[in-house]
């Protein structure tokens, strides 16, 4: 069967690299869509040895001739998005790429921003472990408003008169709390009113209805990429929660957040990073706060890509890994970063934890269980060999093919693509 229809996921705590899967994938689509989070993601796609970061436009921006769609399930932050689409050398107008902004899809508000800030800092005041080590950019709030049903929409910051009646409301609302539970400042209720409708001019010839645009596009046989953002570990149901992001990160988030049946999706690839980082706190059980984290994040150039902080690095984990590819369904495992492992020297995996004197394989979806949770290794052989030229499997050392089929045969899911480098060229195909 024709793969029309994918979903990529990412089956770690996200940065496992799917904006290069995304971009490798991008050559053979039509339509990418990104369906939740926002501008706290950061895709990076180096082509040509030029890096390009995008927080909220589909990393599908950089092919000609694509539309890209920013799904209803997205928390769009429109001064980001404003300042991506100017960036873009060359213009879409140049390379003929569409844009279409769905008209649902809820604005990040400065106000948004603000309270995330201020909400982390008062958890964080009450102690570490209330602190989620969020990316500050608005995204838990703007979801509360959006699941409040109070948010303001896209398709609000082009109509004035009903902006002004639903901001006004908002704004007032968020001065309460803003004055009266951080003693901060009022937010400007006209200063922010005019900057919206400044958004929405320029957002507005994007605008569309993006649930039709999608299902005419599958209509018409178009090859579609939903692109995710974060990863299954992050997700507000399946992850580890508290320590979660506030959308739908799993494969099943692009139902809602597309606009797509279930049906209709032919495949899932899931994205995992040769070994495990996570940003921000929560469990983490093969986090390795010695040499081999250290070797990890210096190798792996491990910073956040949005907040710039470093990322806990540590052994691959399968029982995590497992449980990606049963909650999404994953049909293939795009396995980035395999180059980072080469002179590691002893390399382990973790196959099983053993938690309350009980050794299991399932992982539990609980951050309190995860607390407790000791990884237990297999050491497999490693390799020294640089990889970054490694253009087929064959060419890859013994150690590290077997370290790739270990995984396959670990979570009986195929691995097609091997990234063995930054760039774009840095891949190896496996029936992909
Ligand atoms: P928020 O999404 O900013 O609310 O942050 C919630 C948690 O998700 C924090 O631990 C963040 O570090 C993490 N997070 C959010 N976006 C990303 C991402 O794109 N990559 C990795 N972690 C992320």
């Amino acid at each position: 069967m024709e793969n029309r229809v994918q979903a990529l996921i990412g089956a770690q705590w996200g940065d496992e690299g799917k904006g290069r899967v995304v971009d490798a994938l991008a050559r053979e689509v039509d339509v990418v869509v990104r369906y939740q989070g926002g501008a706290n993601a950061g895709h990076t796609v180096i082509v040509g040895g030029r890096k390009h970061v995008f927080h909220l436009l589909p990393s599908g921006m950089l092919y000609p001739n694509r539309t890209c769609v920013i799904g209803n399930g997205v928390v769009l932050d429109p001064e980001q998005l404003i300042s991506e689409i100017k960036g873009l050398d060359p213009a879409p107008s140049v390379t003929g790429v569409r844009l279409v902004v769905s008209n649902g899809a809820h604005i990040v508000m400065p106000y948004h921003k603000k309270l995330d800030v201020l909400s982390e800092a008062a958890r964080k005041s009450r102690g570490a472990a209330g602190a989620i080590g969020t990316t500050g950019r608005g995204i838990g709030p703007c979801y509360v408003d959006k699941y409040n049903r109070i948010g303001i929409r896209a398709e609000d910051i082009v109509a004035p008169k009903l902006l002004e009646k639903k901001l006004r409301a908002s704004v007032e609302e968020k001065n309460l709390i803003l004055e009266r539970i951080y003693g901060e400042p009022p937010i400007n209720f006209d200063e922010l009113f005019e900057k919206a409708l400044s958004w929405g001019s320029f957002i507005e010839p994007y605008l569309g209805d993006s649930t039709f645009e999608i299902a005419s596009a599958i209509k018409d046989g178009k090859k579609i990429l939903f692109e995710g953002a974060q990863g299954t570990l992050l997700d507000v149901d399946h992850g580890t929660y508290p320590y979660v992001t506030s959308s739908s990160c799993v494969a099943g988030g692009v139902c809602t957040g597309g606009a797509v049946g279930p049906c209709r999706v032919d495949r899932v690839i899931g994205v995992a990073k040769a070994y495990c980082t996570r940003v921000g706190e929560g469990p983490f059980p093969t986090e390795d706060l010695k040499e081999t984290g250290e070797f990890l994040r210096k190798n792996g150039a491990e910073f956040g890509v949005t907040t710039g902080r470093p990322r806990r690095c540590g052994w691959l984990d399968i029982v995590a890994l497992n449980y990606a590819v049963m909650v999404n369904g994953l049909d293939v495992i795009a396995l980035t970063k395999l180059d980072v492992l080469s002179g590691l020297g002893e390399l382990k995996v973790c196959s099983s934890y053993e938690t309350d004197g009980a050794v299991t394989d399932r992982f539990p979806n609980s951050a309190q269980a995860l607390e407790s949770a000791r990884p237990i290794y297999e050491t497999l052989p490693s390799w020294d060999e640089d990889i970054s030229e490694c253009r087929k499997f064959e060419d890859l050392p013994a150690a590290a093919r077997s370290y790739v089929k270990f995984i396959e045969e670990a979570c009986g899911v195929k691995i097609g693509l091997i990234g063995v480098g930054p760039d774009r060229e840095d891949t190896i195909f496996r029936d992909f």
